[in-house]
């Protein structure tokens, strides 16, 4: 009996730790957890329990104590007529769906491992926004960390705290893609589904 989990734990290694069909890919798990709930790719979290940021911690040897991470927490079904109208459907960042698309939930920068958690020395760039979504289905809340390669600076527009508000509409339409660009696909990731409370 036993010896029959043990090739799907290996085949479960190999998974992505990012939502099929999305931007950005990595294999490598990151950990995670809110107060009251872990979160595992693809696991449902109770609205009640993700009105704080959660504790994230690295759960694959490839993550190094001397580097510094940026994290990025996105929601990856914003229906398109939250954003703009149908005209404009095809500009917007796809999200995973047709006629979504993305809005950031979370940016924040110079981590570095500590006592085997990830701990922040600066503020964010976009503060930790509890999901909420107002559609009445699950949404998509995707945790992506990225290296923070040494020299590395952020778009101007973040730096000039345009992100940074909860509320403000442009965390809508968010695109990783410069972000890949300049550091490279995420070194780990984990996601969860949300609903309305
Ligand atoms: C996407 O939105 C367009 C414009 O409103 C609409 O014509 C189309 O049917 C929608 N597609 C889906 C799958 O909802
Ligand atoms: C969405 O973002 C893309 C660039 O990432 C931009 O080209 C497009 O104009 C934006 N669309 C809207 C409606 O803001
Ligand atoms: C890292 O911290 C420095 C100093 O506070 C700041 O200038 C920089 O923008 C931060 N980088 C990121 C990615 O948050
Ligand atoms: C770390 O980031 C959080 C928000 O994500 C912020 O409240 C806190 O002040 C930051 N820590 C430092 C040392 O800037
Ligand atoms: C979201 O998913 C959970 C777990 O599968 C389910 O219990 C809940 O009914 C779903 N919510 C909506 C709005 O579909």
């Amino acid at each position: 009996m036993l010896r029959s989990f043990i090739p799907f734990l290996f085949a479960a290694g190999a998974l992505a730790q990012t939502p099929p069909g999305s931007f950005a890919y990595t294999k490598n798990n990151l950990g995670a957890a809110f107060q009251d709930a872990e979160i595992t790719p693809g696991v449902w979290i109770s609205p009640d329990d993700v009105s704080d940021q959660p504790a994230l911690w690295p759960a694959s040897k490839k993550m190094r104590r001397d580097s510094k991470y940026m994290i990025i927490m996105m929601d990856l079904n914003i229906p398109d007529s939250d954003v703009t109208t149908a005209s404009y459907y095809d500009t917007l960042v796809p999200g995973l769906a047709t006629n979504t698309t993305t809005r950031v939930h979370w940016w924040g920068g110079n981590y570095t491992i500590e006592n085997g958690q990830f701990v922040n020395s600066s503020d964010s760039l976009a503060e930790y926004t509890a999901p909420r979504p107002r559609d009445s289905t699950n949404h998509t809340y995707t945790l992506y960390l990225f290296d923070q390669p040494a020299g590395y600076v952020p778009p101007q527009a973040a730096l000039d705290g345009t992100y940074y508000s909860q509320s403000t509409d442009t965390r809508f339409n968010f695109s990783l893609a410069p972000i890949v660009e300049a550091v490279g696909e995420p070194v780990a990731a984990t996601y969860f589904l949300s609903d309305e409370v």
